[in-house]
Order: C-alpha cells, then sequence, then structure tokens
C-alpha cells in the first residue's frame, strides 16, 4: 500500500510538472483530487485496511493529498505569470519604433563649419568670456569714454563693483573683446577665430538679444589690406559657394583703420542687381585694419607690426546663405521643433 501511494505521488507530481496550460492542470487536478480520482479512490478503500496499519496509511494518503494540492497550485501560478509574459511576446519581423533622434541646432552648425573653414588655412579657434570689463570690451578697443555703445540701451551692464583699472563688467556686446584678451598675452603671430555669444539691448525681426560672431584677427609682420580681401574671398567662396564674390567699402570702426563694410554678391542675381539685393550685393559685416592704438594698448609695437580683424554675425551668415529663407531670426531661439527639424 505505501509502495502505491509513492507511485501515485511521483506520477502526480511529473504530469504536474508536465502540464502546459491552467487547462491541462484541471483535468490533472480531477485525474487525481476529484470525486473518482486516484487519492479520493485509495481513501474510499481506508475501512478495509486492517485497523493496526488503517491510521498510518490514512495519515500518509492525507499528506499526499495535501502535497498534491500544492504543487497544483504552485503550477497554476507559474503557467499564468507566464502566460502574462507569452502574451508580451512579440513578432521579430515587425518593423519596430524608432527613438526620436534629435541633431544640432543650425547655429552650432554653421559654427562648426565656420570654425573648419577658417582651421582650414591655419586659424585657431579661441573662447574668451562673455562676461567682460569694460577695458576688454571699449576702453582697449579705442572706444572714446562718451562713446553711445556704453550707453545702457546698446549694452547690458553687470551690478558689480567696477574693477579700478579694467572699469565696469558687462555682457560682451562684440567678439572683438577677443582681439585684446588674445593680443595681451603677447605672442606673436595671431591668427585668431573668435566665435562666442554677444549681447545687445535689442529685438526685433532681424535681431535676438543674444546672438554669436566670428571675429577673425590675425597680427604679424607685413600683414597688408590684400591679406585682408584674401581672407574675405576665401571664407565667402568656402561657405556661400564658389561663385559668389566679396567686395570692401569704407566704413568707420574705433578699433580699425581704415575699417571697412563688406558685401557678398547676391546669389540670386550674382551681383547683376534684382528684387532681394536691389543693387546686386549684400551686406556682410565689419573689419579692418587694427587700429595703432590697439596693438599699443596691448604692447605691441605698430611700427613693427600690423594686422587685420573682420567680426560678422553667424545668425546672419547663416540666414544669407542660399536656400535659407528666415523672415524673422527670433524663431531660431524660440525652441520650435517644426523650424529646427528642417535642418
Ligand atoms: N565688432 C564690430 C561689430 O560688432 C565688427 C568688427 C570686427 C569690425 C572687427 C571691424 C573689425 O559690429
Amino acid at each position: 500500500m505505501e509502495e502505491k501511494l509513492l507511485s501515485i505521488k511521483n506520477n502526480a507530481i511529473s504530469l504536474i510538472l508536465e502540464t502546459k496550460s491552467v487547462k491541462e492542470l484541471e483535468e490533472i487536478k480531477i485525474q487525481f483530487l476529484g470525486r473518482n480520482g486516484e487519492i479520493t479512490k485509495l481513501l474510499k478503500e481506508l475501512p478495509k485496511i486492517s485497523k493496526e496499519e488503517r491510521p498510518k496509511i490514512g495519515s500518509i494518503a492525507n499528506g499526499l493529498k495535501n502535497i498534491i494540492e500544492e504543487a497544483i497550485s504552485t503550477r497554476e501560478t507559474t503557467l499564468k505569470k507566464t502566460k502574462v509574459i507569452t502574451s508580451r511576446s512579440f513578432d521579430v519581423t515587425e518593423p519596430g519604433i524608432r527613438p526620436a533622434l534629435g541633431h544640432l541646432h543650425p547655429v552650432t552648425q554653421a559654427i562648426r563649419e565656420i570654425t573648419s573653414i577658417f582651421t582650414q588655412i591655419g586659424f585657431t579657434r579661441v573662447r574668451y568670456p562673455e562676461i567682460e570689463w569694460d577695458w576688454y570690451a571699449f576702453t582697449a578697443l579705442n572706444f572714446p569714454q562718451n562713446h553711445p555703445a556704453r550707453d545702457d540701451w546698446e549694452t547690458f551692464f553687470i551690478k558689480q563693483q567696477p574693477d579700478e583699472k579694467k572699469g565696469t563688467v558687462l555682457l560682451t556686446p562684440h567678439t572683438s573683446s577677443g582681439q585684446i584678451r588674445e593680443m595681451e598675452k603677447g605672442e606673436l603671430p595671431i591668427k585668431m577665430l573668435n566665435i562666442a555669444k554677444t549681447y545687445r539691448r535689442q529685438s526685433d525681426v532681424s535681431h535676438t538679444p543674444m546672438f554669436h560672431q566670428f571675429e577673425g584677427l590675425v597680427v604679424g609682420e607685413n600683414i597688408a589690406i590684400s591679406d585682408l580681401k584674401g581672407t574675405l574671398n576665401y571664407f565667402v567662396k568656402s561657405y556661400f559657394g564658389e561663385n559668389r564674390i566679396s567686395r570692401i567699402r569704407p566704413y568707420h570702426f574705433q578699433f580699425t583703420e581704415p575699417s571697412f563694410e563688406i558685401d557678398i554678391s547676391c546669389g540670386v542675381c550674382l551681383g547683376k542687381g534684382c528684387r532681394l539685393c536691389k543693387e546686386g550685393w549684400l551686406e556682410l559685416g565689419g573689419a579692418g585694419m587694427v587700429h595703432p592704438n590697439v596693438l599699443k594698448a596691448c604692447h605691441i609695437d605698430p611700427e613693427k607690426y600690423t594686422g587685420f580683424a573682420f567680426g560678422w554675425g553667424v545668425e546672419r551668415v547663416l540666414m544669407m546663405k542660399d536656400g535659407i529663407k528666415i523672415d524673422d531670426l527670433r524663431i531660431l531661439y524660440s525652441n520650435d521643433l517644426d523650424f529646427l527639424k528642417q535642418f
């Protein structure tokens, strides 16, 4: 009898473990514990067993019943869990959902492109502080004390104790402050490209209070206007296209003499004149030969060394590039994804 019980138990356990569904498990349960189940039948036979053996067999049979019940319930839980996992299984041949992939901001892309164009002809990219002293942004650049650029309406000032020598603290309104930072290091010759954020109190369709400029500065012996002209033409052709040319026009800046405004031939009519440009040229930005007073402020001998500088807006050249039509510059900084995704 005992042996019979043991074989029933082993048989039941292995059948339970083999079940693949709750339904199958249900059938096993009936097979062993149902009204005509194997265990039930055994228990019914107990009265036929001798009085001495009856309690022992009875308790083994009951224990067996419990073991089988427990095995069934454990298996049930496992099967139900497996069912959840099965329902999560997926078709590997189905096309997946692409994670959204961002890209660099158009202004960052332009900065990288400009950097690569100038580094190819030996310029070194540098960065100087956005928060500057008056000395670097104005005084050393030959601005008289009463120059309107210092006015609150042009420049953002920071409420901080002015430095005795370097003056008030401000957000630099142009990258030309980098010219002074570079020259005061006293290492010549210089071939610098300073690209940085600049700040002015302005906000309209063609101005944002924060914008970027890229500033070139070359200082050495025998640097002439022709070097400036050659560099400009190289940039214009590399950035805007082989069919574009630049021209220089007399202008005035405090820190360059002579000073120029640089134009590029219009991309639509290639210099002939059209509705967009009127006379064939578009204004790019300022440039000039470094003023002797600026060299002197940086302890460089103007009799021995000369240099040229240029400073243009990154957003401006980006807008002027063929095929890019932005009618309000402020959209560049409004985090409008529909706009940004196009670049
Ligand atoms: N700093 C001038 C501006 O912001 C541009 C400039 C740079 C002009 C270098 C001459 C030389 O308008």
